[in-house]
């Protein structure tokens, strides 16, 4: 029977049918990376189903999966962006690193020794962070976390949780954002693998891994099945402020409706250590799991004054409770080559679960750390984890050798292209020198360029970079975005290749062409250059503005007597080590090659924070100087940093303010000698309120 001799009637069930089928099969791809049917098979069903719209028009309905998949091609879920970004945190781990913290804050705020900085410890519950955003007290959308600035639209799986309130009494405001963790509780998630075992369905590590399985869900009847759970702990976007502290934001949510976790208020060291304890003891018998204790500045607006730094905020931090051990043997020792070509040792060890996570490998960092704890090949070792660290050795078990160890020769020689590796100066990294010719560092860049931070394209997985690579389809970073034009017309094209079909060939390209598009500092960021992670590369972003500035700054920088270099080096966390190597990249005949090839395939977007503050200050240059009287200089600036504002620690003919504070002296002088606005504290505080 061919389909025109489907009456409508047949029709219609067809066309349910197929929804079905293929929503299904959506379902296990993307929310549970577990297949039934080969892409070929899929990509038939999409065909009929294609071909039964186009004849029965009527039956296109605007959550079809024809209408859907095509506009979020990877992972089925809308992406949206986060009015106010979602941050993590910084951790510390022990008394003398949360007195630092406390420290920090202090010299941030200037405090005199008889102010108390009160803190807001709650317990950091181990789920899935989450944004619920209420309209008109109406739950209007909840999103995941993403990379902090964009995350998905997971509105209808959360709908489904049954402690989220869908609506907020009248006295809440008007836009409500509450930020809080998805979580499942130890019993239910006891009970839900019970169920999975009965129903010969996989089981899940731990409740964190399920909870994340079952707001994955793209349908969210199954996201309905599972037990979930949420807690709010802070706000995002408001429409008024309702609250001076910390414990007032959790009493309202609490009043509105919005589960909430127990939390005690800490004036000193020692009460944050005696509630430490105390949670740590009552640990097992909370029916959620947590890894330790946030704490959070109580007073919000020394919250606002202390800001952030890249991810996290000045005013919280975590503290972690002791990683997690297990005994097991270690079974070898593989080098692993990095995009730096630093050769890292990692343990091949046999499959263990440390606290509810399955390990089989554990980095041993280097060359010096195996001979520091002995370890030889065929040992009992105890590992730990530690949060999202990855696992490590702690110590080799001497006692339960039987003669047979071997002991682990380190190679002088790269493992994956054969150049000589060696170990410069005092470093402890023993390093690959083939560059440009080791096919281990070129792939490791790549995959780098593609990560989440930086590039974040969908479907290029890091198997995927290594066949291309292998394959020659992909050798430098511009390849990927000539890949879709050398595909066409080859006999050998992406979609025939194994595993692969029409439908994720084309998503791929539609996830690549989406990232012709990229910020700078994600730009920066994805270049890979030695010691620029992402916090510096947003600073370069936002004190270069462009890539051409940067690149023609970092040139110039060559020569350290230039203003060039004093510029470079008077940015926050740039000092002469990542000076040299941002240099040194920018040296490089073949790095400004790779530079010019993507720069005709892509658009670079100019530093966010420039085009969004509508501050005066924005894009301007400023140096303080002198004694200030209303803020310390950390904090002046990191406030005109956050406004888009440049702080140079020099004056120029670049400068556009001076702020001179008391008992200024001779950067005062230089600024009136070349005539650049000088404004007094109160001025500047004028300017930028
Ligand atoms: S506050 C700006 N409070 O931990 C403050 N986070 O490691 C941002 N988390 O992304 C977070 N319990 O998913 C906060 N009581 C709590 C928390 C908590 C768990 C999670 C959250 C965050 C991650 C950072």
């Amino acid at each position: 029977m061919s389909l025109f001799d489907l009456d409508a009637e047949d029709a219609k069930a067809r066309h349910a049918a197929l929804v079905r089928e293929i929503r299904k099969h959506d379902a296990l791809y993307h929310g549970e990376d577990n297949p039934e049917i080969s892409d070929a098979e899929y990509d038939k069903l999409r065909q009929e189903l294609e071909k039964l719209e186009a004849e029965h028009p009527e039956l296109t309905t605007p959550d079809s999966p024809t209408q859907t998949v095509g506009a979020a091609p990877s992972s089925g879920f809308k992406k949206v962006r986060h009015a106010v970004p979602m941050l993590s945190l910084s951790n510390v781990f022990s008394e003398e690193e949360a007195e630092d913290f406390i420290g920090r804050i202090r010299r941030f705020l200037g405090l005199g020794e008889d102010e108390i900085v009160e803190l807001a410890a709650e317990p950091k519950i181990d789920g899935l962070s989450c944004s619920l955003r209420y309209e008109n007290r109406k739950l209007a959308m909840a999103a995941t976390r993403g990379d902090g600035a964009e995350g998905e639209d997971i509105t209808e799986n959360v709908k489904t949780i049954q402690n989220v309130p869908q609506s907020l009494p009248n006295d809440a405001p008007d836009i409500l954002e509450v930020r809080g963790e998805i979580y499942m509780g130890r019993h239910d998630f006891e009970a839900l693998n019970k169920r999975q075992i009965e129903a010969g369905k996989q089981i899940f590590a731990n409740p964190r891994n399920a909870a994340a399985g079952s707001v994955r869900q793209l349908d969210s009847t199954i996201t309905a099945d599972r037990p979930l759970k949420f807690f709010g702990y802070a706000l995002g976007e408001i429409s008024e402020n309702f609250a001076e502290t910390q414990e007032e934001i959790r009493q309202k949510l609490a009043a509105w409706g919005i589960p909430e976790t127990p939390y005690k208020l800490c004036r000193s060291v020692s009460e944050i250590m005696e509630n430490y304890q105390a949670v740590l003891e009552a640990r097992a018998d909370l029916d959620y799991e947590i890894d330790g204790i946030v704490y959070k500045v109580n007073r919000l607006d020394w919250q606002e004054r202390l800001g952030f730094v890249s991810r996290a905020p000045r005013w919280a931090t975590a503290h972690k409770f002791p990683a997690e051990q297990a005994v097991t043997k270690l079974n070898g020792i593989d080098i692993q080559v990095g995009r730096t070509g630093a050769l890292t040792p990692v343990a091949r060890l046999e499959q263990i679960t440390v606290g509810g996570v399955v390990v089989s490998n554990a980095t041993l960092h280097n060359k010096d750390e195996i001979e520091r704890k002995g370890v030889r090949i065929g040992d009992t070792v105890v590992v730990q984890r530690a949060g999202d660290v990855i696992p490590q050795i702690v110590k080799v078990l001497e006692d339960k050798r039987d003669g047979s160890e071997k002991e682990f020769i380190f190679p002088d020689t790269c493992p994956a292209c054969g150049s000589l590796a060696i170990r410069e100066g005092g470093d402890v990294v023993t390093r690959c020198t083939g560059g440009l010719i080791c096919p281990a560092q070129a792939t490791e860049r790549l995959k780098h360029f593609v990560s989440r931070l930086a590039f974040d394209i969908e479907g290029l997985g890091s198997k995927i970079i290594e066949q291309f690579y292998e394959d020659g389809l992909i050798k430098s970073p511009a390849d990927i975005f000539t890949l879709e034009e050398r595909n066409k017309g080859t006999l050998t094209p992406i979609r025939a290749r194994e595993g692969w079909g029409d439908l994720s060939e084309k998503n791929l390209f539609a996830s690549i062409n989406e990232r012709r598009n990229i910020a700078l500092n994600r730009f920066i960021y994805a270049l890979g250059i030695r010691q620029v992670g992402e916090a510096t590369a947003k600073r370069l972003a936002g004190a270069y503005g462009t890539i051409e500035n940067l690149k023609s700054a970092m040139i110039a920088a060559q020569n350290h007597e230039s203003e060039a270099y004093a510029d470079l080096i008077a940015i926050e966390d740039i000092g002469p080590a990542v000076a040299d190597d941002l240099i040194g990249f920018f040296s490089e005949d073949h790095n400004l090659e790779v530079l010019d090839a993507l720069a005709l395939q892509l658009d670079i977007q100019p530093f966010e924070a420039l085009r969004i503050s509508d501050s005066a200050v924005a894009g301007k240059t400023v140096v303080f100087t002198g004694t200030l009287s209303k803020m310390t200089r950390q904090e002046a600036k990191a406030k005109a940093e956050s406004l888009g504002a440049k702080v140079s620690g020099s004056v120029s003919k670049k400068t556009d303010y001076v702020v001179a504070g008391e008992d200024a002296g001779s950067k005062l002088k230089k600024a009136n000698e070349l005539g650049v606005t000088v404004l007094s504290e109160d001025e500047w505080l004028d300017m930028i309120a």
